[in-house]
């Protein structure tokens, strides 16, 4: 697959401020790529690097295979789609979708060709003649999309467009989006800082921190074989369990804490003697009573438990187990409603339950 966009050892600073340190990204043709991290992180920067409103300190971008130092923001076949709409009020929504068009002295016909199929799209037909003024949220935002689509972008690039909207919209919305984008066949590279929708719409995330990218890969694998404590803690919920390194090769470690020996699969092998944390999913710890029949075998850990809370969520219950190293585990079981399914109780003795290839070690 060719590339839509190629980030080099790219750093940006602001003074003393490094926005964006040493990233290097290889986003495909037609993907849907995520930008994804906590507020601060380099995302908006990132994005504004690759529309040229912002120049790289070092490093370097192609866009298409062609470099693009040196050429101004206009001239990028890409097109951007702001939090905050920047539409113009006093225009009509047909006039807001080609006012770019018009800057480009397309002729009219064709412009109001362009318009029409754009507003079909995002099934915004029939409100060309509306003020934006006198539109909910969600209709502003599709007509933002339609201004940034109608001339036809190689790569179209997102910051936070449904973050204005209420969170049921945005469900709608993102599912539009991946919609349209499949349907169009063009790069998105989409900034959030919400997990849930990144891995909800994107082909494949970059997780960044700090300036920095933790971890690029498909959702899948972000979520299930995280690089490390960041990564595996800020897309969905996990355990950790601290400990000092046994046994380690490249593909698993063992780890000791409190006597307990744990292991789990990690990507470096690492030196014995080190401190390093387990990680284990809630939905990927199995609970059963002490007297109950035990299932074991050597790919699975087997640890005592006491329940110490408990959480009815609706579709999961959650509880909290205590486990001899100290650790107090959240588990998540659903509510499937079958009649051999236990409700556990507060106070009681369990076994912990968790398979190995399911745990990961990472690396402090
Ligand atoms: N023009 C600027 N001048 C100085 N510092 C800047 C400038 N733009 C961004 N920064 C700084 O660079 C860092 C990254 O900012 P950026 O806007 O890229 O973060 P972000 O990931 O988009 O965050 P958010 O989720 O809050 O939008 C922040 O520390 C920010 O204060
Ligand atoms: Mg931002």
């Amino acid at each position: 697959m060719s590339s839509a966009v190629q980030i080099t050892d790219v750093t940006k600073a602001f003074g003393d401020v490094v926005a964006v340190d040493n990233i290097s990204i290889d986003i495909k043709d037609g993907e849907f790529f995520s930008l994804l991290g906590p507020s601060g992180c380099g995302k908006t920067t990132t994005l504004r690097l690759i529309a040229g409103f912002e120049q790289p300190t070092m490093g370097q971008i192609s866009i298409m295979g062609q470099p693009v130092a040196g050429v101004p923001a206009y001239r990028r076949p890409v097109n951007t789609v702001f939090q905050s709409y920047a539409l113009f009020p006093h225009m009509t929504v047909a006039k807001n979708v080609a006012f770019g068009l018009e800057m480009a002295k397309v002729p009219a016909d064709e412009i109001k060709k362009r318009v029409d199929a754009a507003l079909g799209l995002v099934e915004m037909s029939g409100f060309g003649e509306r003020r934006t003024t006198q539109m909910s949220g969600g209709q502003k935002q599709r007509v933002a999309l339609a201004r940034a689509l109608v001339n036809w972008p190689k790569v179209l690039l997102l910051d936070e467009p449904l973050g204005a909207l209420d969170l049921k919209l945005r469900k709608n919305m993102q599912l539009e989006l991946k919609q349209i984008q499949e349907e169009l066949g063009i790069t998105f590279i989409y900034v959030t800082h919400d997990q849930e929708e990144a891995i909800t719409m994107s082909d494949r995330i970059a997780v960044m921190s700090d300036g920095k990218v933790q971890q690029i890969g498909p959702a899948r694998e972000i979520y299930e074989q995280p690089n490390n404590r960041f990564v595996a803690d800020f897309i969905g919920e996990t355990n950790f369990i601290d400990g000092t390194v046994v046994d380690s090769d490249s593909n698993s470690t063992v780890l000791e804490s409190d006597d307990v020996k744990l292991a789990g699969r990690s990507k470096v092998k690492m030196a014995v003697g080190d401190k390093a944390t387990l990680a284990i999913r809630p939905e990927k710890i199995v609970l059963s009573l002490k007297t109950g029949f035990l299932n074991t075998d050597s790919e699975t850990i087997t640890l005592d438990g006491t329940i110490r809370d408990i959480i009815y969520i609706g579709t999961d219950t959650r509880y909290q187990v205590v486990i001899p190293t100290g650790d107090k585990l959240f588990v998540r079981v659903q509510n499937l409603g079958r009649p051999e399914d236990i409700a556990f109780n507060k106070g009681d003795e369990v076994h912990v339950q968790w398979r190995i290839n399911n745990a990961q070690v990472l690396a402090e």
